[in-house]
């Protein structure tokens, strides 16, 4: 069996291990087998591929491959959770930017090409430019090196279709004949740097994930054209795998917060300070003593995280604070809202690092229709999911978006610092109704206070 068709095959098995790593990673209960059945599949490809016989030296493949394992483990184990889109949003852009200088070689090493071939090369480069400069900008407004806000101006549409149409002339133009068409690719990929700037500048605040993830799917598109440019089969199967899975995850975003992509990405979200939400009532304080004797006698008790429990780093204390309640003879669920926090199951992961049984944690649907028969709600560190102008308010920025129906619980006790907003910026009337309590201060430390009283 010649090399390349035995290289092809471990392609083959290196597939269907992403395939089924994929799949596991469907559950929390099987995610960390599906992630390492993956890695297992990504690192047979990566063996073989070193064997191929086009190597010319191997010097510099393993100098990158040491920095890139030192530069990957020291981010991974020194990231906070509270900073993984942006380590994602740099992941995404590294991803673009390969594809995009593998895309630059072959055409600089042989500059004669088929249409096919020079097609390919022009997905791998544009599609590669924007991620890059896309995910970078996007970093940026993470992390705050720039405003997080929507940046628009007038005949913003108009310049970015102007753009892209520069892309499809001079794309054009190098198709038809690649050997000449040096000054048109240089331009394109000016032009799609240009383009992942200006495309992400108009999205701010609470989009970020949704665009983060649409740039995952741009960064697997852009490695599927690169696979065609240099023949590579896995890497055109695991390009498609990170583009499908990637609008996937788009979507269910979307649908989760009730708004379409193109609102996303279009309407500017966020770029207003408030929302038009009006409130009635006063809120009220609790001490965590007198929320102590609510929750002793309660027989059900719902909590609801949110992004607060991750700032606070509260899940350890609030799995042993459920744990006492169960001891104490109450029934203790976890509600979880799909876009609770700021990365998609990003309580999922917070809590299973907590230890927090699987079986406890209920999605927000199955959760909302016993909501009524419930003691007492503890939010912890959550807001826009649990605000019910969402679903009351029809002139709130969030209207349409499902959240977790907290208010009807008999009690709601509120564990965040301020009567601060979120993500979305606009005001909660939950926190003026009748039943809610308000228990200010540092999740962590409340839900400290609260297992002091237990014991
Ligand atoms: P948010 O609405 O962002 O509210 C978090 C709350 O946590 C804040 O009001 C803050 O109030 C409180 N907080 C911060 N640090 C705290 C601490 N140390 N102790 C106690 N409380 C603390 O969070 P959420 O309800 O989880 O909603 C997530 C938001 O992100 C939604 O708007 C959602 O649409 C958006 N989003 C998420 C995703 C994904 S995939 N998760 C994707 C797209 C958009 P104080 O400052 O007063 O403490």
């Amino acid at each position: 069996m010649n090399i390349a068709i035995g290289i092809n095959w471990v392609y083959i098995i290196s597939a269907l291990f992403f395939t089924f790593g994929l799949k596991l990673l469907g559950s929390p209960e099987t995610a960390r087998k599906g992630n390492i059945l993956s890695a297992f599949g990504m690192l047979l490809a990566i063996i073989v591929t070193l064997w191929d016989q086009q190597i010319i030296t191997y010097t510099w493949i393993v100098a990158g491959m040491l920095i890139g394992i030192v530069v990957g483990v020291l981010a991974a184990r020194l990231i906070s959770m509270t900073a993984m889109p942006e380590m994602v949003a740099l992941l995404n852009g590294f991803g673009g930017i390969a594809s995009l200088l593998v895309g630059w070689s072959v055409y600089a090493i042989s500059p004669e090409m088929g249409i096919f071939t020079a097609t390919s090369v022009i997905f791998s480069i544009l599609i590669g430019g924007l991620t890059f400069s896309g995910s970078l900008t996007a970093w940026a407004k993470l992390k705050e090196l720039m405003t997080g806000k929507p940046i628009i101006y007038v005949g913003q549409q108009v310049v970015n279709a102007l753009i892209l149409l520069g892309i499809l002339g001079c794309g054009i133009m190098f198709v038809l004949g690649p050997e000449q068409g040096m000054t048109y690719f240089y331009i394109i990929i000016g032009l799609s740097l240009l383009f992942g700037v200006m495309s992400v500048l108009p999205i701010g605040g609470a989009d970020m994930p949704v665009v983060i993830s649409l740039l995952n799917s741009y960064s697997g598109i852009a490695a599927c054209a690169t696979g065609f440019v240099i023949h590579n089969n896995l890497l055109i199967v695991a390009g498609s795998l990170v583009g499908a899975s990637g609008i996937i995850l788009t979507n269910i975003m979307c649908k989760a917060m009730n708004r379409s992509i193109s609102h996303v990405l279009f309407s500017g979200f966020g770029s207003a300070t408030s929302g038009g939400v009006s409130v009635e009532g006063e809120a009220k304080s609790l001490s965590p003593q007198d929320a102590y004797y609510v929750l002793e006698s309660a027989q059900s008790v719902v909590i609801v995280p949110g992004y607060g429990l991750a700032v606070a780093q509260a899940q350890h204390v609030v799995r042993e604070l459920g744990e006492l309640l169960e001891n104490n003879g109450a029934e203790v669920r976890y509600a979880i809202h799909p876009v609770a926090g700021r990365m998609p199951g990003h309580m999922n992961v917070l809590l299973a690092e907590a230890n927090v049984p699987y079986d406890q944690l209920i999605e927000m649907d199955d959760i909302n229709s016993t909501m009524e028969m419930v003691d007492v709600c503890l939010v912890i560190g959550a807001n826009d999911v649990v605000n019910p102008a969402a679903r009351d308010d029809e002139g709130s920025p969030i209207y349409g978006m499902p959240i977790i129906n907290v208010d009807y619980a008999k009690f709601v006790f509120v564990l965040k610092r301020s009567m601060g907003t979120g993500f979305a910026g606009i005001q909660n009337p939950l926190f003026f109704k009748e039943n809610t309590r308000m228990i200010f201060g540092d999740a962590k430390e409340t839900l400290t206070h609260l297992l002091t009283e237990f014991k």
